[in-house]
């Protein structure tokens, strides 16, 4: 490394997966590093969100970042098979339509993989309880000027940086500045989420039924296909189950600034009863016995040309929203981070332009196609209509449609970009 090199100041808004990734990147890379948040404080206490699947390559990636390689897999559960199973809740029948013994992915909880990254930070770099209000560049261009609340005085305060890091997660305020025509597009379809802790006995039946129908479970991600619908199952540790049912329905309207909604409880009766004629009775009564599950609408957005304009760049879901059926959006988000590190440590701060540029034409591509792959996954299974073919009927599954459910068949899976491998000979697959 020559020394001689001035070392840059990044400004991160967004203290999530995408946040906390590049903050352990950049500084990897030499640079100083502030994260803004708005949350109080990093999660504690009650478990916050649910289960994400890590591919090799990102898990590779944390465990560069976190220094020991055992962390990430003790606080993680194997994904080595990927099965995609019909189940066809009227006349009380499954099959199998593939499975997949070589799928090499890894299942975190958001919570702990937040806390991993998290506590592998140096505290001071976190702002948390800040909102982000606006930005502006300076006119050489040579730096960005930051304006953000502290939420419990309501003082503004200003903060200085050669670069603004957009981690602002699928609603950026950021992006809106420069694309404020942009709408998120909706799937046609919302998820249903839970999450059952079954550490106590209480669901102990439940538990047993479910594995004698699921056997394996705590290392297996299942679809689960019905017609026109579908279920994600998988385990997570510390004795959780992870389940997403998708349902199609209208767009639901939201309110605030979150895709996440508030279900009463007469919606959560009626899932209750619409699952026990859609699903085995053993997954049915896992949901039923879920505390506090919650729905999701699912946005995705069609690729951007770009995603950085002068000194500010978007990452992670800010830079590409996606619908969750290619697991794509925290893998994409880990590298987007990796790359951005490692092309701000080649190009150094002098030439901030370029190594944008190359952060550009090295994502943008591979994040654009998984986009939409993972869409095309979401409506094949959706039983919805694609426009180069018929809706989906799992009876009479072609061997197109096995191909595209496939987790493996993702463009680009398995790709390590090459300024990765250039610095890093032990990320080649
Ligand atoms: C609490 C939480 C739980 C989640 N749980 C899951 C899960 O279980 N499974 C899963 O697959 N994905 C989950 N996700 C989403 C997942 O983190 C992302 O899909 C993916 O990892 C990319 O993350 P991101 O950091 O780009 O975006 P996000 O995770 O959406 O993070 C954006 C961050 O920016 C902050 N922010 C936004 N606007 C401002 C502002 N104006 N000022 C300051 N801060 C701001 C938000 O508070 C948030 O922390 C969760 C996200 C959050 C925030
Ligand atoms: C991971 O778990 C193993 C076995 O329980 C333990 O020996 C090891 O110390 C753990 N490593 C870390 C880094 O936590
Ligand atoms: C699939 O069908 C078999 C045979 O009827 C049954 O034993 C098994 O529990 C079913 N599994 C699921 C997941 O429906
Ligand atoms: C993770 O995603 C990146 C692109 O976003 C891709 O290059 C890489 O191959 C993916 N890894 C796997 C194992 O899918």
């Amino acid at each position: 490394m020559e020394g001689a090199k001035k070392k840059g100041k990044a400004v991160v808004v967004g203290g999530s997966i995408a946040g906390l990734s590049c903050a352990h990147a950049l500084i990897a890379a030499g640079w100083e590093v502030v994260v803004i948040e708005k949350s109080s404080g990093p999660p504690t206490g009650t478990p916050t969100g649910a289960g994400l699947g890590l591919d090799p390559l990102s898990q590779r990636l944390i465990e560069s970042w976190l220094g020991h390689p055992n962390l990430l897999h003790n606080s993680t559960l194997p994904l080595t098979i990927d099965q995609n199973l019909v189940t066809d809740g009227e006349n009380k029948m499954n099959w199998t339509l593939t499975r997949d013994e070589n799928f090499n992915y890894r299942a975190a909880h958001w919570a702990d993989l937040h806390s991993l990254l998290y506590n592998g930070l140096p505290p001071n770099i976190f702002l948390w309880g800040h909102l982000y209000l606006s930005f502006c560049v300076s006119n050489d261009k040579s730096n960005v000027r930051l304006k953000a609340k502290i939420l419990q005085t309501s003082e503004i305060i200003e903060i200085v940086g050669e670069l603004l890091i957009a981690a602002d997660g699928c609603l950026s305020s950021i992006r809106r500045n420069f694309l404020p025509e942009l709408k998120l597009r909706y799937s046609g379809y919302c998820a249903w989420r839970g999450l059952l802790d079954f550490s106590d006995d209480g669901h102990l039946e439940a538990i047993l039924g479910l594995r004698r129908v699921y056997p394996d479970l705590g290392k297996c991600l299942y679809f689960c296909l019905g017609y026109g619908t579908h279920s994600v199952l998988y385990e997570l540790l510390n004795n959780k189950i992870n389940w997403i049912w998708y349902v199609n329905q209208p767009e639901p309207e939201l309110k605030g600034n979150s895709v996440t909604m508030k279900v009463s409880s007469d919606m959560i009766k009626k899932m209750h009863e619409d699952a026990e004629k859609v699903w085995v009775p053993e997954l049915a009564r896992i949901m039923k016995e879920t505390k506090e599950p919650f729905i999701n609408v699912i946005y995705d957005c069609d690729p951007l040309e770009q995603i950085f304009w002068d000194n500010v760049v978007l990452v992670g879901d800010a830079a590409h929203p996606t619908t969750p059926h290619g697991l794509r959006s925290t893998n994409m988000t880990i590298l987007d981070a990796a790359v951005l590190g490692k092309c701000l440590e080649k190009w150094g701060v002098e030439n901030l332009q370029s190594a944008l540029g190359e952060f550009q034409s090295t994502r943008l591509p591979v994040t654009s196609k998984q986009v939409l792959h993972s869409r095309k996954m979401g409506r094949i299974k959706q039983g919805l209509v694609l426009p180069d073919r018929k809706a989906f009927d799992p009876k009479m599954a072609t061997p197109e449609e096995c191909h595209d459910l496939q987790q493996k068949n993702m463009p680009f899976f398995g790709q390590v970009p090459s300024i990765l491998m250039q610095t890093h000979a032990s990320f080649d697959c």
